[in-house]
């Protein structure tokens, strides 16, 4: 399966002279974790979030014409939206929020409580996730509003930068030295500042990037702890709270997976 957001990766990647894929998973930007970035030059809203236009609304009738078969993805979590998502010719489509927050969930219980706390107090879909710039990778990433958390400036500004997982690094060949030999190198730009910079980084890509690696580790209860503290965790969902609200009847009680597929069905 690729995961994609527009047609134009879904027909180069089906013609693919090697294996096309099985199928794709088209992602809207609302969707939690990673989006794709919109189209054209990155523009941003007064909150610092990518602004997307319908430019990055994909062509599902041409993606169905395209053949293989398709899940939708992204605010997709309720049964009108599944029945939507069969209309326009998909397969089915891919949950993510409404999972992450049900008691199944390998989600630290005290940041899924801390959502439905945010829930409860009456903290609207917006105030509750942002679109950031903190993923190293440079695509965007959605973060949960949560104190404690690496949302929180003042939490990401006292942790010490540090790279010791690695799952993102960028891997770049070094400028020729005297000897024209050029050096395999790895880089994140959540890690010192220096060290990036010395690895052909450009200082203002280090800006505000947060280190999802531990801090994802963090958010399901495997946090690494440095000088007896645990790192800080980052919280991600997507941007549809709309089921987390109904099944937790606006977050006064928790819900299982069971909840979700009968919600889903529709039964
Ligand atoms: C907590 C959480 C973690 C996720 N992690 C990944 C991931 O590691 N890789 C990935 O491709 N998608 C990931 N996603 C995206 C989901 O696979 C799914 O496409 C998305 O959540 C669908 O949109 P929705 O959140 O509106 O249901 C994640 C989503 C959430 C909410």
């Amino acid at each position: 399966m690729a995961i994609a957001s527009l047609q134009g990766l879904v027909q180069i990647l089906a013609e693919s002279l090697s294996e096309p894929p099985d199928g794709f998973i088209i992602e809207h930007h609302t969707a939690g974790g990673h989006n794709a970035g919109p189209q054209g030059p990155m523009k941003l809203d007064e909150l610092g979030q990518p602004i997307y236009s319908e430019l990055d609304e994909p062509d599902l009738q041409a993606i169905r014409g395209i053949g293989i078969p398709f899940w939708l993805a992204g605010g997709y979590g309720n049964h009108e939206k599944i029945q939507l998502a069969l209309s326009h010719g998909a397969t089915g489509v891919q949950v993510g929020s409404v999972f992450a927050l049900a008691e199944e969930s390998g989600m630290k219980p005290a940041y899924r409580t801390a959502i439905l706390n945010e829930i409860k107090k009456g903290t609207d879909d917006d105030a509750l996730v942002r679109t950031t710039l903190f993923s190293p990778t440079g695509f965007p990433f959605k973060v949960a509003q949560l104190d404690g958390t690496l949302a929180d400036d003042t939490v990401y500004q006292t942790r010490t930068r540090l790279c010791d997982i690695g799952l993102l690094q960028q891997r770049g060949l070094s400028k020729p030295d005297e000897n024209g030999k050029r050096r395999l190198f790895h880089r994140c730009s959540a890690a010192p500042v220096e060290s990036f910079v010395k690895k052909r980084g450009l200082p203002h890509n280090t800006e505000s990037r947060r280190c999802l690696c531990n801090g994802l580790m963090s958010t399901v209860g495997l946090g690494q702890i440095k000088n007896q503290v645990e790192e800080p965790a980052i919280v991600t969902l997507g941007n549809h709270l709309d089921s987390i609200r109904r099944l937790s009847h606006q977050g006064q009680h928790p819900y299982w997976v069971s909840d979700v597929v009968q919600d889903l069905l529709g039964d």
